[in-house]
C-alpha cells in the first residue's frame, strides 16, 4: 500500500470504527441490551485509540475516544442560557395534585393528557446540539447562566457526542446528570481510604463529580444521565407533544427512561406515584418523586409560565423513609489515619427494604446536636443516602436513668489521648505508628490493586500476620518467608459500617503451601512496581492515585519529594496546601524515613524511569504541539526528541503554546487555531534546523 492509500484506509477505519463503537454504547447505555463483550468493546476502542495517535489529524470532538477524558478545565466558562431553566412547583400530596389538575382542567377545554415520569435525583443539565452534535453541556446555575462543563460531561457515556436518524438542525436537550448507586458506594469507599471526606449522597457526589478540573477523573466516576425535556425556538417543535417527543429523542441516541407513562386523570397519576413510592428502592439510582407534565404542547402553551416554574408541570416529592428504633450502643472505630468514626448499634428494624442495625453517626458534634442518649428511641431515616441516618430522638420516651452518650477522650484500640485538628470535625488518635489498626489499614493500603498488588494478601491474611508480630508497619512484609507463613491460621468474624444489613461473616483464614507461595512470589514481583505507585502506596493523607503520579512525574525521585519545601510542592498540579502540608508531615517523621530507607535497600523503586536526558536543552521551557505526519521519524519518535531536548508536548494549542510543529496533513481546525492566536507554526524542515543549533 502506498502512503496515501494507506492514509486514505486510516481515515475509513477511523469512520467505520467510530460507528461501530457508538452503536454497541448506545445498545449497552441505552437500551440496556449489550451486543458485545467488554473485551471485544476494548479492542475496538483500543484500534481507534491507537489509528487516532497515529493519525490526529483526523480526530474529531464527537469521537468515541473522547470519552475517556484527559482534557483539564481550570475555570469553568459562564454561560447564559438560551432558554432559561426554570424549576418545578413542589408538592407533598396528592391533594395538591388534585389541586394542580383541577386548576388546568378549568383552563384548558376539552381533554388533557398527562405524561408522569420519575424525578431523578441529580444535577440538572443543558445540552445543546448542532447538526446532531454535542456541542455545549451547562449546568443550571442560576437559571440564568450556568457553567459550561462540556468537557466532563462528554465522558458520560449515556449522552450521545453524535446523534443518529432525522434530529433537527438546532434543539437543546434538559436532563440529569446522576450518580447510581454502584458508582457511589465505590467512590466513598476510596474516598475513606484516602482520609478524605465521603460525600454525603449520590446526588452531592454527581455536582461535585462534574465541576472537578480534570475530565479523566470525572470519566472513572461513571456518572449517568436521563433526559426528559426538549426545548427548540417558538415554531419549530416538530412534534405535537412530549411523549412523541422524547420517543423520537431515545432513537437519537439520549437515555430515555421506559418508566413513563401517559395519564389520563388523578387516579391514574395517583398509581403511578404509589407504584413508585414503593419500588423506588428497587432501582439502581435515587430518585426524590415524580414529575407530572401536561402532554401537549399547544395546551402547554396556553397555560404557561409563572415567573419561577411552568404551569404544565408539577413535582410530587417523596417523604423520605424512617424508621423508629432503639439506640443499644456506640462503637467508635479507628480510620487507617487515625480519624475516629462513631457508629451507631440499632435495634434491628426494617426500612426502604432492608434491615438497618447500625448507623454512622458521623463525628462528636453531629452526637451533640441530637442530644444522644443511650437507649433513646431514634428515628433513622433513608432519603438519598444509603448509608441510613438518625435524624432525631424521640425525647418523650427517653427515660430517666438513661446516660448521655459521651464522645470518648482516648482511642479506643490503643488508649492514647485523642486529638482534634484545627477547624476540623473529627478527632484523630495521634499514635499513628502504634494504633493496631492505622498500622493494619496502612499495610491493607500498602497491598491494594492500585498501590503495590501484592495480590494474595487481603485484610484477613494482614491480620493474621500482625496479630503473630510477623508485620508492625509495611516494610516488615519484605522479611516475611515461606516458613514463616506455612500453617498459620485464624478464624476472623467481620461486620462492616457500610453493610448496614449484613450479618456478621465468619471465615477461616488459612496460609497452606500455595497460599504461602503465592504471597512470597507477589511480594518479590512488586519490588518492580513504579515510583508513582510506590508513592501511593505509603499512604500519605490526601495523596490518591492521580496525585502521586503528578507528584512523581515532577520531582522524579522520593530525595526530591523528601528535600521539597511546602510551597515547592504546592507548585506540582492539584497540589494545594492541605496536601502539600500532609507530605511534609509524613516526611518529618523519623519512623516514615526509616520505613522508606529500609524499602529502598530492599529495591523498591524510589526513582521515576526517565530516559536520559541530553545534553543538549534547547527546547527547555517549550510548550510544543505536534500536529500531521512526518517524513524523517514516526510521531512517537519526534515527541521523545523534544522531551529529550528539554521541551514540553501539549495537546492542545493555547496562548501558552510556544510553537506548533506541523507535518504533513496537519489538522485545519489546528491550524485555524493556530493562526488566531498569532502561533507560529514550524514545518519539519524548520524543526530539524533549529535542533541542530
Ligand atoms: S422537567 C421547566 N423532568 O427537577 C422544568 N425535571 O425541581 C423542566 N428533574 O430542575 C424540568 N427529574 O433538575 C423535569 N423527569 C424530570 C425531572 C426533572 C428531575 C429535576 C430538574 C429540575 C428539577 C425541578
Amino acid at each position: 500500500m502506498n502512503g496515501d492509500n494507506k492514509i486514505d484506509f486510516a481515515k475509513q477505519r477511523i469512520i467505520d470504527l467510530r460507528r461501530i463503537i457508538e452503536n454497541h454504547n448506545y445498545n449497552y447505555y441505552i437500551l440496556a441490551n449489550p451486543s458485545i463483550s467488554d473485551y471485544d468493546f476494548d479492542m475496538l476502542l483500543n484500534e481507534l485509540i491507537a489509528l487516532e495517535k497515529e493519525y490526529p489529524e483526523f480526530i474529531t470532538p464527537d469521537s468515541p475516544t473522547q470519552r475517556v477524558g484527559g482534557d483539564i478545565t481550570k475555570e469553568f466558562k459562564t454561560v447564559k442560557h438560551r432558554y432559561p431553566m426554570l424549576s418545578l412547583s413542589n408538592s407533598y400530596s396528592v391533594s395538591e395534585i388534585k389541586d394542580f389538575i383541577t386548576r388546568i382542567e378549568k383552563s384548558i377545554e376539552g381533554d388533557v393528557d398527562f405524561v408522569c415520569e420519575l424525578k431523578y435525583d441529580g444535577v440538572s443539565i443543558s445540552l445543546t446540539y448542532e447538526d446532531g452534535l454535542l456541542i455545549r453541556a451547562v449546568t443550571r446555575g442560576d437559571g440564568t447562566q450556568g457553567d459550561d462543563v462540556t468537557t466532563n460531561i462528554k465522558t458520560i457515556k449515556s449522552i450521545p457526542l453524535k446523534l443518529n436518524g432525522n434530529y433537527p438542525d438546532i434543539f437543546e436537550m434538559r436532563g440529569e446528570i446522576i450518580m447510581p448507586h454502584n458508582s457511589f458506594s465505590t467512590i466513598n469507599k476510596e474516598r475513606e481510604d484516602l482520609g478524605l471526606q465521603v460525600f454525603a449522597n449520590p446526588r452531592n457526589a454527581a455536582a461535585g463529580t462534574i465541576k472537578l478540573q480534570d475530565s479523566k477523573e470525572v470519566a472513572k466516576r461513571k456518572l449517568d444521565s436521563f433526559c426528559y425535556f426538549m426545548m427548540m425556538d417558538e415554531g419549530k417543535m416538530p412534534f405535537k407533544n412530549h411523549y412523541e417527543s422524547l420517543i423520537a429523542a431515545k432513537k437519537w441516541g439520549f437515555n430515555i427512561s421506559n418508566f413513563m407513562a401517559i395519564c389520563k386523570n388523578v387516579d391514574e397519576i395517583e398509581e403511578f406515584i404509589n407504584y413508585w413510592d414503593e419500588n423506588r428502592k428497587n432501582l439502581p439510582f435515587d430518585i426524590d418523586g415524580i414529575v407530572i407534565k401536561v402532554n401537549n404542547f399547544e395546551q402547554r402553551d396556553l397555560l404557561g409560565f409563572t415567573a419561577k416554574s411552568p404551569r404544565w408541570a408539577i413535582a410530587y416529592k417523596f417523604k423520605a423513609e424512617e424508621a423508629y428504633t432503639k439506640l443499644i450502643s456506640v462503637d467508635f472505630q479507628v480510620g487507617r489515619h487515625g480519624t475516629i468514626t462513631p457508629v451507631a448499634n440499632l435495634e434491628p428494624v426494617q426500612l426502604a427494604g432492608t434491615t438497618v442495625k447500625r448507623a454512622t453517626l458521623h463525628n462528636s458534634d453531629f452526637i451533640d446536636q441530637l442530644d444522644l442518649h443511650y437507649n433513646d428511641i431514634v428515628c433513622v431515616e433513608k432519603g438519598g443516602e444509603i448509608i441510613p441516618k438518625i435524624v432525631s430522638v424521640d425525647r418523650s420516651k427517653r427515660e430517666k436513668t438513661s446516660k448521655k452518650v459521651v464522645f470518648i477522650d482516648k482511642c479506643p484500640e490503643c488508649g492514647s489521648k485523642l486529638i482534634k485538628a484545627e477547624g476540623e470535625t473529627a478527632w484523630y488518635c495521634p499514635n499513628n505508628q502504634g494504633c493496631p489498626p492505622q498500622i493494619k489499614g496502612r499495610i491493607e493500603h500498602f497491598i491494594g490493586r492500585k498501590a503495590m498488588n501484592i495480590e494474595s494478601l487481603g485484610e484477613g491474611k494482614i491480620e493474621v500476620l500482625f496479630d503473630n508480630r510477623l508485620i508492625r508497619n509495611y516494610s516488615d512484609l519484605y522479611d516475611l518467608t515461606y516458613d514463616k507463613l506455612f500453617g498459620l491460621e485464624k478464624i476472623i468474624t467481620n461486620e462492616s459500617v457500610d453493610n448496614i444489613s449484613s450479618e456478621n461473616t465468619i471465615r477461616k483464614i488459612s496460609f497452606k503451601e500455595k497460599t504461602a507461595k503465592n504471597i512470597i512470589e507477589a511480594i518479590e514481583k512488586s519490588k518492580s512496581v513504579p515510583f508513582s505507585r510506590v508513592l501511593f502506596a505509603l499512604g500519605i493523607k490526601y495523596v490518591g492515585e492521580t496525585t502521586a503520579k503528578l507528584i512523581a512525574n515532577s520531582m522524579e525521585s522520593i530525595d526530591n519529594v523528601i528535600a521539597a519545601t511546602t510551597e515547592e510542592l504546592m507548585e506540582i498540579d492539584e497540589v494545594g496546601e492541605k496536601i502539600a502540608i500532609s507530605i511534609k508531615d509524613f516526611f518529618s517523621n523519623e519512623e516514615n524515613i526509616h520505613i522508606i530507607n529500609k524499602l529502598r535497600s530492599i529495591g523498591l523503586q524510589f526513582d521515576q524511569c526517565k530516559r536520559q536526558k541530553g545534553e543538549n536543552q534547547i527546547l527547555l521551557g517549550k510548550n510544543i504541539v505536534v500536529s500531521g505526519v512526518f517524513s524523517s521519524m514516526s510521531r512517537d519518535e519526534i515527541k521523545q526528541l523534544i522531551e529529550d531536548l528539554g521541551g514540553k508536548n501539549v495537546s492542545s494549542i493555547s496562548s501558552k503554546t510556544s510553537f506548533v510543529l506541523a507535518g504533513e496533513k496537519m489538522g485545519p481546525e489546528k491550524r485555524k487555531k493556530a493562526e488566531a492566536l498569532n502561533i507560529e507554526i514550524l514545518t519539519e524542515a524548520d524543526f530539524l534546523e533549529m535542533i541542530k543549533k
